[in-house]
């Protein structure tokens, strides 16, 4: 079997290749068949699933919502953090289950765990029922995987050497307003704590002409909104050759006139000045960033090879309150890394008091198998990083409400993008901040961007309606 090795992965140079997947022809195999898919993890994850589920049409299968009609159930996994393993294997007890009276039903695995070596030897060892098992890089394979006539689990997550092939990808989007556009794959950074550069490999952008030219097609389409997608999208192109920044990106895509545009996830050290002065200038970038802090304490940053310190993320807070017009900021936090001291979590409480975000995830650190944190001594007690935990909620919490509260009888821009699960007469839609509003408004104004008046404020939405 050819697996990556999570040590070498760092050390390889040509990573996965993107397949142009056009040239399976519908196959009569998969004519009738349905597929069921869950999505676990991040934006990058949720994009995935749109080509999975492209590709899948575009050979015959049609999508269910209903598990137990499926001839095909596949799980796109998440390896951030422990729980994301447990939930999925939780999850396949009851597939197990379902395969149990129904003989022909495929299981398949993939995305981030499916990169993960000691998760294959679980699969091979343990789950036998699962069919197939392809990683972040092989999704263009995973028609011909169904093809092969299986009776053991068959399993494909090395990538191929190779150049990214850029073809003009296929999604099945689950929205037709706002578009997910990946500008790169993978993650250069090697956070110490962080399971996603051997997961999905080197940072390799795309070619910005490709970019741009899928943004105009969404455009024509009517999508009103695109969001920038990768792990550290403020480090694109550095991994190419003459290729533009982020910045010029940024202002390249203003320019096609795309009514809002979002990015996700800039990190602190690659944010440049240049950035902030484009935000500020284009109107239809949003003034929305999530800048994760991870630790407010220069020794822990320093341990989780985050390349700046408290002081100059807050240098780059201030900056970016100064220079853009009502922006909102919002962050990730890790509490309990080893080693990290009560003096420690009280830097990190600091910063949070310093920045009130508009809102923050925050997470007890999760030894990751493979990553150097994972190997550093930690004595801590876990009730002590729930505390802690507990401690940082309340306060992320309280400066939500603040912030949202802020709005209360202002006119927010919204675009309205879906009907309420909870209540048939709302839309809701995200302000040009990234506000969750619950709109009570016509139906027929779905897809358009209106001028909300904010009548309610809790921590974690608003509500509002139109005059
Ligand atoms: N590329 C992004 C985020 C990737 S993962 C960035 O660099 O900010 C999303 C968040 O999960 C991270 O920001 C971090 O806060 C959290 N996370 C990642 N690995 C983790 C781990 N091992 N334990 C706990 N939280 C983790
Ligand atoms: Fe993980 Fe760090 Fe890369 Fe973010 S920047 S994906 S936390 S390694
Ligand atoms: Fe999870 Fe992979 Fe995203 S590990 S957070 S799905 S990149």
């Amino acid at each position: 079997m050819n697996l990556p090795n999570m040590i070498e992965a760092k050390k390889r140079t040509k990573i996965p290749v993107k397949y142009n997947y056009y040239n399976i022809d519908k196959n009569d195999n998969f004519k009738g068949k349905k597929y069921f898919i869950r999505t676990y993890g991040c934006q990058m994850n949720v994009h995935d699933s749109e080509e999975i589920k492209a590709l899948l049409e575009s050979v015959g299968y049609q999508e269910t919502l209903d598990m137990e009609t499926s001839d095909l159930i596949i799980l796109n996994t998440c390896a951030i953090r422990e729980n994301a393993h447990d939930k999925v294997f939780g999850f396949l007890g009851r597939c197990k289950h379902l395969k149990k009276e129904k003989k022909d039903l495929i299981i398949a695995l993939c995305g981030c765990m499916a990169q993960e070596e000691h998760v294959i030897d679980e699969i091979l060892n343990k789950h036998k029922y699962i069919d197939i098992v392809f990683g972040t890089h092989n999704i263009n394979e995973l028609p011909n995987m169904l093809l092969e006539k299986i009776n053991k689990t068959n399993i494909n997550v090395y990538s191929k050497e190779g150049e990214v092939i850029e073809v003009g990808n296929l999604y099945k989007r689950d929205s037709k307003y706002s578009a997910w556009v990946n500008i790169m794959y993978g993650c250069d950074k090697f956070c110490t704590y962080c399971i996603v550069p051997y997961t999905r490999g080197k940072q390799r952008s795309r070619k910005s002409k490709d970019i741009l030219k899928e943004i105009e097609e969404l455009k024509n389409k009517g999508y009103k909104e695109i969001t920038l997608l990768g792990q550290n999208v403020n480090a694109y192109g550095k991994d190419l050759e003459n290729e533009i920044t982020f910045s010029e990106l940024l202002e390249s895509v203003a320019k096609t006139n795309i009514e809002r545009i979002r990015f996700v996830t800039s990190h602190p050290w690659d944010f440049t000045d240049e950035m902030i002065e484009i935000i500020a200038k284009y109107d239809n970038i949003m003034p929305y960033i999530h800048l994760p802090l991870q630790s407010g304490s220069n020794k822990i940053l320093k341990l989780m090879g985050r390349r700046y310190t408290k002081e100059d993320y807050m240098n780059l807070f201030d900056k970016i309150k100064k220079q853009i017009k009502n922006v909102a900021v919002t962050t990730d936090i890790i509490v309990g890394f080893p080693n990290e001291t009560e003096e420690d979590f009280n830097d990190t409480l600091e910063v949070v008091n310093y920045c009130k975000y508009d809102s923050a995830f925050t997470f007890i650190f999760s030894p990751r198998i493979g990553t150097p944190a994972a190997q550093m001594e930690d004595k801590t007690d876990l009730k002590v990083k729930e505390q802690r935990l507990q401690k940082l909620n309340e306060l992320v919490n309280k400066y939500s409400l603040e912030n949202n509260k802020k709005l209360l009888n202002t006119r927010q821009k919204v675009l309205l993008t879906e009907i309420s699960t909870k209540d048939e007469n709302k839309l809701c839609g995200y302000t040009e901040t990234m506000k969750l509003v619950n709109v009570t408004c016509d139906k027929k104004l779905l897809g358009t961007i209106q001028l909300v008046k904010i009548t309610d404020a809790k921590s974690f939405s608003l509500e509002g309606i139109i005059e």
